[in-house]
């Protein structure tokens, strides 16, 4: 009988053995990566980002950060503080993920389900001007902005819009006048939000144009004026600055909401709008609500988000009702959250702790400079307390011109002032990222000197 060769050898064994182990262990770190990264690759905490006692601890992320900022752990390694320098830090749009954190915590009371046959329909409430308002939504915008006490809801019409920022556009449709010779002018007080010029002009409109910068609009004639209170970029309190008779203002409020302002009172403007993505960091739901006095331009208004988009998302406005019903629910029975503290509160906290750290940051760095807030009453906490912005407006000093050029230098990427209608001398930065992203800001913003 022939001699059947042997096909496993011990030297076969140890290499199959060998690439099972290898295998294994890839798979490991693999698994790690999508599910455990917690447990994996522990996460250092960062003490003296804590305040003692506090809850508030900022989360630090996988990669530890440099050990030259007291903001973190000294554990952390030269190979580590090399990725981590390495890394561009981007904080140029003010995506709300801050608040991600309190929403997981508040697990399954802000779930939805939506069954397959629900929410067919065009139509949401015929009774209503705005058609596709959700009654469900409108209702709990009326209770939070009682509850919060930033705006009078009597004898305002609701109209809901894909984001504020369609509201924005329904706005200057709706207040354009239709048998203009000229597109009416659209002004801002600068630094105003840069999106402004753009969400004006991009479609050449015959109905509305942009004309800059109100301080300096000496035009005769009807205009439009967008008031941003608190104003992105810069967070201080905003009024109308043109004031003449033929004036439309319309008030965007995204960030008048408690964490970000002392509310002194409730706003009481012929058309402001509101959103999810400020106030409860739901920007990817892509809801927001105007709270309009005149029915005709309620209507208008309506008419606009017809021919746009035929309505508003329902699931989005079901959600939305259901997120705002919660915050509401924080507010009136303090203790019913995870922590034990109203979504205001919480988020309040983290705002204060944040500018607090840079502050410190700009200080130990001598590079920079930052606006300065009073202090003011809060009807909503009933304390006298300063703003802590959305938003840094931060100025290079000395003989940087280019701030956002600068800060790239450094892998930090801002918005430049001149997309504000400033100079180049400011940037924008978000305050509203992810804990890693921000300690890695401070961290950085600390080390640049002059
Ligand atoms: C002042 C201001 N208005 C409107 C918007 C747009 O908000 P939304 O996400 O609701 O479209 C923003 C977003 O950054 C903003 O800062």
């Amino acid at each position: 009988m022939a001699k059947i060769p042997t096909v496993f050898s011990l030297r076969h064994c140890f290499v199959v053995s060998l690439a099972l182990n290898v295998s294994l262990v890839l798979r490991m770190v693999y698994e790690c990566d999508q599910g455990c990264k917690g447990a994996c690759l522990k996460t250092q905490s960062s003490p003296s980002m804590a305040e003692p006692g506090s809850k508030y601890v900022m989360h630090q992320s996988r990669l530890a950060v440099s050990s030259s900022s007291p903001l973190v752990n000294s554990n952390s390694t030269q190979t580590a503080h090399l990725k981590v320098g390495e890394r561009i830090i981007n904080l140029d749009h003010g995506d709300p993920l801050v608040y991600e954190k309190f929403w997981r915590q508040m697990g399954d009371k802000t779930t939805i389900v939506i069954p397959g046959w629900q929410s067919m329909s065009y139509f949401s409430d015929l009774s209503s001007i705005c058609w596709f308002l959700e009654p469900e939504f409108a209702r709990e915008v009326v209770r939070l902005h009682n509850v919060v006490g930033n705006a009078v809801t009597e004898g305002r019409h609701i109209v809901v819009g894909t984001g504020s920022s369609q509201l924005l556009l329904a706005a200057l449709y709706a207040l354009s006048p239709l048998d203009a010779a000229e597109p009416i002018n659209v002004v801002s007080a600068a630094p105003y939000y840069s999106s402004y010029p753009a969400m004006t002009d991009y479609q050449k409109s015959g109905l509305y144009k942009w004309a800059g910068e109100a301080g300096s609009f000496d035009k005769e004639g009807p205009y439009i004026e967008l008031v941003t209170s608190p104003n992105n970029p810069d967070g201080h309190v905003r009024h109308s600055v043109v004031n003449r008779s033929q004036g439309f203002l319309v008030h965007d409020l995204a960030y008048y909401w408690p964490q970000y302002t002392p509310i002194s009172s409730p706003a009481n403007n012929d058309l402001t709008l509101f959103t999810v993505s400020k106030s409860t960091g739901h920007a990817g739901m892509r809801i927001g609500w105007a709270l309009v006095k005149d029915k005709e331009v309620a209507k208008k208004m309506t008419k606009f988000i017809e021919l746009n988009t035929i309505g508003v998302s329902k699931d989005s406005q079901l959600r939305a009702a259901k997120v705002l019903k919660a915050v509401s629910n924080t507010c009136e029975q303090e203790g019913s959250s995870p922590e034990g503290e109203s979504f205001f509160r919480y988020s309040y906290n983290i705002m204060e702790h944040r500018w607090k750290h840079l502050r410190a940051a700009v200080e130990r760095s001598g590079t920079f400079s930052l606006p300065t807030f009073s202090p003011a009453l809060c009807n909503f906490f009933n304390e006298v307390l300063e703003p802590h912005p959305a938003f840094v407006w931060l100025k290079c000093e000395g003989d940087i011109e280019d701030c956002e050029r600068f800060l790239r230098g450094h892998k930090i990427l801002t918005r430049s002032g001149i997309q504000f209608g400033v100079g180049p001398k400011y940037v924008r930065v978000s305050m509203l990222d992810t804990d890693e992203n921000f300690i890695q800001f401070i961290d950085r913003l600390s080390a640049i000197h002059p």
